[in-house]
């Protein structure tokens, strides 16, 4: 009997790899995205498509008949066009859970880099032009005491919260539905209106997913509501702040700095952040640890199973293709 096909759009560890090829025929992409003319033909013959945050689109899913199954080997899903695979009853899947407290840390990373002028202070040693330890130079904002801005409190949003404890801040949030008192208890955190968030927040972190809904919530608008002092660090998705806005923000001194691991449009991200000092950059990075990617890649591929072997994926995220499945 032949065996199932698995497109595996972007190199992932051998160990997974391996694995599912005792019981699948395996294609591996490699380290960088392929065109999209390039991947509709290799999806040609994929009975399920394992990808990294390609574009995946009614295009390619009608250039793949076959397909069983998109399994995203990452949590944010806005590079798949769930309503058409839906429509194609195809089941889509994520990888949620496994990255929440990795991708927390790395807000954290971004916040302390930005305070305490890291990055900046990095590419002032490596250049050459430290003489001394200077006593006014170069002062950073204090974490401790400060208040953190949650927007967005899911599961890494709360993860960001509850690493605040140490560094006894206050934690307030904004979130479409208010968490039930035992989750805001655990995380220290008082739900406030999104004004009062921009107005009092010392860091604000961005946790919420990237949806036409989300686009460019913070923008020039929003900016100018924080505080002059106030940090902004955003771990979740390019798009959701207007970059452009930013760029102008952290230019004018507006706003003070910024921890920024997601772009519009990257890897084309907007080249000003790079003339700016206030600014901590990261390549999308969040959830980059070898623990973590590696339980990102075997959900996923625990994602394909299931879908090939006729049951539901753990992490689906549209059932309303299940159901399509298992009435045809
Ligand atoms: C995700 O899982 O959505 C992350 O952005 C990948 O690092």
């Amino acid at each position: 009997m032949n065996k199932h096909r698995i497109l595996i759009t972007r190199a992932t560890f051998d160990e997974v790899v391996t694995d599912l090829r005792r019981n699948f025929d395996v294609e591996m992409g490699g380290d960088d995205p392929c065109l999209p003319e390039e991947l509709r033909r290799r999806a040609a013959r994929a009975d399920v498509l394992m990808v990294w945050g390609d574009r995946i689109d009614a295009a390619l899913l009608d250039a793949a008949p076959q397909l069983v199954a998109v399994c995203n080997m990452m949590v944010g899903y806005n590079n798949i066009d769930i309503a058409a695979c839906t429509e194609r009853g195809i089941l889509a899947t994520n990888t949620p859970g496994v990255l929440d407290d990795t991708t927390a840390d790395m807000a954290w990373a971004l916040l302390l880099a930005a305070a305490r002028r890291v990055t900046e202070s990095e590419r002032w040693l490596r250049a050459g032009h430290w003489k001394g330890v200077r006593f006014a130079e170069p002062l950073g904002r204090d974490v401790h005491h400060a208040t953190l801005g949650i927007l967005g409190m899911g599961r890494i949003g709360r993860a960001v919260a509850r690493r605040a404890r140490g560094f006894d801040m206050p934690v307030i949030y904004h979130n479409r539905s208010r968490l039930d008192a035992g989750l805001e208890r655990e995380c220290n955190a008082r739900h406030v209106s999104l004004e009062e968030l921009l107005a009092e927040s010392d860091f604000l972190s961005l946790n919420l997913p990237y949806s036409t809904d989300s686009h460019h919530l913070i923008g020039a608008k929003e900016l100018a509501r924080m505080k002059p002092t106030a940090i902004i660090v955003n771990t979740a998705r390019g798009g959701i702040i207007d970059d452009a806005a930013l760029i102008d923000a952290l230019a004018s001194k507006r706003i003070a700095g910024a921890g920024l691991d997601v772009f519009e449009g990257e890897p084309d991200f907007n080249r000003s952040f790079l003339a700016l000092d206030n600014v901590a950059l990261a390549p999308h990075m969040g959830s980059a640890t070898f623990a973590t990617r590696m339980a990102m890649a075997r959900l996923a591929a625990e994602n394909a199973r299931a879908a090939l072997g006729g049951e539901r994926p753990p992490c689906l995220i549209n059932p309303e293709a299940w159901e399509r499945r298992r009435f045809r």
